[in-house]
């Protein structure tokens, strides 16, 4: 499976950059896209600063974190990623937002390129459905960091064909990362099991159970967790929870997965959580600051 040379990134946010960070750093040419210059220019920063600390801790030399600078080019027009082999989509938690960048850009694939999205939690069969390729089509789903976390969960289509598999497991293995598989249902394994225990933390903080300390530090200590549920939240963006809360209620259709009222009104005020400096806590100063 060594004919993935080029890997085209559509979103070049948190995730995004992180997988263009980790593409390029294992030899790819990477091809990252995003709506404006500014946002790309920000993961370009992003990931030299990753990078620059790699170099520092002795995990890079310098000379590779060159080349893997070099190897990432990137700009507005799709047609930019007209020679990529693999397409990752890793844009907004939002299924139009990737229906229509998969329509965008499908006039200037290549025939047998593959398409490939980072989603949390949607039908990987629904977004394939939409595509003029939905047999060259897979789930690829990294965590966050990525340049730190070693999972990439693996999900296929109902028309995912062994080759497009073969290729997501050749990127997978050559990041020297560990692929889980994971059948197509809405969250899949991680967050299926994970934002549900997200989504009550908020409740329990919405009902007065704990403050948003007392929440985090118990979870901490008493179950062993190296960061408190709230803050992880932050970590993962407000609304990117939110969505995939409304993608398990709305698939699972249980009452269980009800997206927490205090995590919609903190996605209504614009507090996202650390990529926009407030969510549980308040970025803005030295420590973090709990808003609650
Ligand atoms: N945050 C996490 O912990 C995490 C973990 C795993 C997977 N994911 C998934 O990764 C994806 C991205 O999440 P994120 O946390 O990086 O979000 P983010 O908000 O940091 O970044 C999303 C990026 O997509 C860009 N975008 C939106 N519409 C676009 C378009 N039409 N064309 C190109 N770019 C577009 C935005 O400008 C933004 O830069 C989502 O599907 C999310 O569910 C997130």
């Amino acid at each position: 499976m060594g004919n993935i040379e080029t890997v085209g990134v559509i979103g070049a946010g948190q995730m995004g950059n992180g997988i263009a960070h980790v593409c390029a750093l294992a030899g790819f040419n990477v091809l990252l896209n995003d709506v404006t210059q500014d946002r790309i220019e920000a993961a370009l920063n992003v990931i030299k600063k990753n990078m620059v600390r790699q170099v520092s801790k002795d995990t890079i030399t310098q000379q590779e974190m060159d080349d893997a600078l070099a190897r990432i080019k990137s700009g507005l027009p799709l047609e930019r990623l007209s020679s990529a082999d693999m397409v990752i989509e890793a844009a907004t938690e939002k299924e139009e937002i990737k229906a229509q960048i998969f329509k965008d850009i499908t006039p200037y694939l290549k025939d047998d390129a593959m398409l490939a999205t980072n989603t949390s939690s949607i039908s990987i069969t629904r977004l394939a459905a939409a595509t003029d390729r939905p047999e060259r089509f897979i789930g690829v789903h990294f965590m966050n960091p990525v340049p730190v976390m070693n999972l990439v969960e693996v999900i296929r289509g109902l028309a995912t064909n062994q080759e497009t598999y073969d290729a997501a497991a050749f990127i997978v293995e050559k990041l020297g990362k560990t692929l889980t598989n994971s059948e197509d249902f809405p969250g899949f394994i991680v967050n299926r099991i994970l934002m549900p225990m997200i989504n009550e933390a908020v409740y329990t903080l919405y009902e007065g159970v704990g403050s948003v300390d007392s929440i985090d530090t118990s979870m901490k200590l008493g179950a062993n967790h190296p960061m408190g549920p709230l803050m992880l939240a932050d970590f993962i963006g407000l609304d990117t929870c939110l969505s995939i809360m409304q993608v398990l209620h709305d698939g699972l259709a249980d009452t269980k997965y009800r997206p927490c009222p205090l995590l919609v009104k903190y996605v209504e005020a614009g507090w996202l959580g650390r990529k926009t400096n407030r969510g549980f806590y308040d970025y803005r100063g030295e420590t973090p600051i709990p808003t609650r």
